[in-house]
């Protein structure tokens, strides 16, 4: 195989992201350079770094979380919670939507920013009475900076535009991440944990009167972790935070990613719009 059939090959099998800022020569062997005898021995109190796998690769600041798939023997304990503390300060002190879109643009906490083309902050309209938050940017979404606009955000958008709610007149919409996991691959707890500060004070500053969680994602890091969503499903709950003056009645309903593999669940789905649209219509006379 030459090496653009290699390349090829790992794209079809789902590697189409770099992840480490530097290429790495894996065919090369990753051999500890012998010293010469003559050489003072180095003074070192910790082991030497592994050359290939690091020699390459940028020394991360303490803050930093561990990389996504770095090779570490040691896993930086406290640079989580110091990057969620780092999220929260910078939370705090945002008052106006424009405020939080910076923060989060400028928050370097999460590495999956490095891999990422674009910020992905919200879409629809902030004066919304309904706010939709979904799980992570896909491949579209990194590429266009704007939450849902692929695949499944037509059939999402399809689903609300059957009861009257769409992102150009009443609907808001963001996600539980601001940037693309490499590959798709699920937030890891520690992502999710270090952008939970923005998505409260994204929900404080929209202040919605319906919230709707969009998937298992969404569901377990903003309501309940312990419960699935096809528990959660099909009843109204109250989400809470410390920014909110009172709670907001909540919805969860199945992501539109899984109703594109599972269709015959379009029709519990269905059964969640209605809900949805029965509280609308009973407390607020409908959508607008
Ligand atoms: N899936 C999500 O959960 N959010 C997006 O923005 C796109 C796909």
């Amino acid at each position: 195989m030459d090496v653009r059939e290699l390349i090829e090959w790992q794209h079809a099998l789902g590697a189409d992201e770099a992840l480490e800022h530097q290429p790495r020569n894996h065919l090369v062997a990753a051999a500890e350079p012998t010293p010469k005898p003559t050489q003072k021995p180095a003074l070192q109190t910790t082991p030497a770094a592994t050359p290939a796998a690091e020699t390459n690769a940028k020394p991360l600041p303490a803050s930093s979380p561990t990389p996504v798939g770095a090779r570490t023997s040691t896993k930086p304990v406290g640079s989580t919670n110091d990057a969620v503390l780092q999220a929260q300060k910078a939370a705090n002190e945002a008052n106006s939507l424009e405020e939080l879109r910076n923060a989060v643009e400028t928050f370097d906490g999460c590495l999956i920013k490095k891999t990422a083309t674009n910020t992905v902050f919200a879409d629809g309209v902030p004066e919304a009475r309904v706010m939709v938050i979904g799980e992570a940017p896909g491949a579209s979404e990194d590429e266009q900076g704007i939450p849902f606009c692929g695949a499944s955000g037509k059939l999402l958008d399809a689903m609300f535009a059957a009861i009257g709610l769409s992102r150009q007149k009443n609907l808001y919409i963001s996600n539980t991440l601001f940037w693309r996991p490499p590959g798709n691959r699920r937030p890891t707890p520690e992502e999710l944990a270090m952008c939970r500060p923005f998505v409260e004070k994204h929900i404080a500053l929209i202040n919605p009167s319906i919230l709707v969680l969009v998937g298992g994602t969404a569901t377990a890091s903003l309501l309940d972790p312990r419960t699935g969503i096809t528990k959660l499903r099909g009843h109204e709950h109250h989400y809470h935070n410390e920014y909110l003056e009172q709670p907001i009645a909540t919805f969860a309903i199945f992501h539109p990613s899984y109703l594109l593999r599972q269709p015959l669940q379009k029709r519990l789905a269905w059964q969640d719009l209605l809900h949805i649209s029965t509280y609308l219509e009973k407390n607020f006379s409908g959508v607008s």
